[in-house]
């Protein structure tokens, strides 16, 4: 049997991973897992059951039994989802809850490409090609806020930025499975580059990987 061909995308808040990972997964037609998406799924069920973000046992216990089926549910994209979600991934049992899960999607024929923060690191250490996708703390903050203003949420650049900030920190500080590069990863910098030009330099690298 072929190996499952795993693509690992790591990267900050509002760095483009997910774009870059959907059109990757599509260009090689395999399965594409967003992973903030489960962390943001067990954010909006801890807080549906008026339960504690930092509450281990209630957190853990939503993440066992999370639906697969709502994770497409547009309110996991809506502002302050993503600050909660940094707040439950802290805690190790939610994310050993998930790992599982993660594993089992990344190992399904014909494989997946997966974004997050520790994919490369901790989920799928042996992925057939990583990549660590980032860019300035300034210009992510521009991204996001162009597409909350496309859905018309009042705003402020500052405000954005400094919620990016939050995260940033919070993500790289806690003590598992921090967001990090791996070592075989290869760093993509899209501070200067548009889509277009960084879905290109990511084929470029991973052709580069797969070569190896
Ligand atoms: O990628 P995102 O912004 O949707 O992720 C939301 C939060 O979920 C992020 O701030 C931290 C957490 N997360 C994580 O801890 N590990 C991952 N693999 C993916 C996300």
């Amino acid at each position: 049997m072929t190996r499952p061909l795993i693509i690992a995308i790591d990267g900050p808040a509002a760095s483009g991973k997910g774009t870059l990972a959907k059109r990757i997964a599509a260009h090689y037609g395999l399965r594409y897992l967003d992973t903030g998406t489960l962390y943001r799924a067990v954010a909006r069920d801890v807080l549906a059951a008026n339960g504690d973000l930092r509450d281990a046992v209630a957190a853990t216990a939503v993440a066992r039994n999370l639906d697969p089926d709502t994770l497409d549910d547009p309110f996991l994209r809506d502002r302050g989802v993503g600050e909660a979600a940094s707040i439950v991934a802290r805690i190790p049992e939610v994310r050993d809850t998930i790992l599982q899960y993660q594993r089992d999607f990344a190992a399904t024929p014909p494989g997946a490409v997966i974004d997050g923060r520790d994919i490369g690191t901790i989920v799928c250490p042996d992925a057939s090609a990583k990549l660590f996708v980032t860019a300035t703390l300034q210009e992510r903050a521009r991204r996001r806020y162009h597409e909350l203003r496309a859905k018309t949420f009042d705003v402020t650049r500052d405000q954005v930025e400094g919620e990016i900030r939050n995260r940033d920190r919070r993500d790289l500080e806690r003590e598992v499975a921090p967001l990090a590069q791996a070592e075989d990863a290869v760093l993509l910098e899209t501070t200067d580059l548009d889509i277009e030009a960084a879905f290109q330099a990511a084929l470029l690298a991973i052709e580069g990987l797969l070569e190896r």
